[in-house]
């Protein structure tokens, strides 16, 4: 079991498109992939990507049954996508306060279309590819986002969407929709 270090927001490796995996099916593909595995669970992560524990590689891990981060969202069944792709399907957005292991205490309202296409590799290079909407089309697009040197604060045009998480939690709905 390795926890590795998840890289903060100011770390380059965060900050630059990581390079896709040319060799599957190795030694070395299975241990990154425990590593997120590992890292994942130890901080209760609903996804990860590779960049966040300090690899230069896309690919990326998600899905949970029941997250403590995330307590009102169904499960996403558990996914290693390896050089996804994701395309919107629908123009239509919706807002949710997404938090990120690489942002730790801070949450954003960011604003993402509301159903995708993925396309993506298992680590034995057999081809996943699904249609998804809801919370699963979130996480995945947030973890995509990893593999392309973004992060959810740089998706948010107005820095009031910004919130601590503790701040939140003392909020309402309704005054969560009030303020913001
Ligand atoms: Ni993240």
């Amino acid at each position: 079991m390795t926890v590795r270090t998840v890289l903060k927001m100011g770390h380059p490796l965060l900050m630059k498109p990581s390079k896709p995996v040319s060799a599957f099916d190795t030694p070395e593909l299975q241990t990154i992939i425990h590593d997120l595995e590992d890292s994942m669970r130890h901080y209760q992560g609903v996804g990860i990507a590779a960049p966040q524990i300090g690899i230069d590689q896309q690919i990326m891990l998600f899905g949970f049954d029941k997250n403590p981060r995330y307590p009102n969202e169904a499960a996403v069944p558990k996914t290693i996508l390896i050089n996804p792709v994701v395309t919107a399907l629908t123009e239509a957005e919706d807002e949710y306060w997404e938090g990120c292991l690489s942002v730790p205490g801070i949450r954003g309202l960011v604003s993402r279309p509301t159903r995708i296409r993925y396309t993506g590799y298992t680590a034995e290079a057999t081809l996943i590819e699904k249609s998804v909407s809801g919370f699963h089309a979130r996480v995945v697009q947030h973890e995509y986002d990893h593999l392309n040197g973004m992060l959810f604060p740089y998706r948010i045009q107005d820095p009031r969407k910004l919130a601590y998480t503790d701040e939140l939690d003392k909020l309402s709905e309704q005054q969560k929709a009030d303020i913001f």
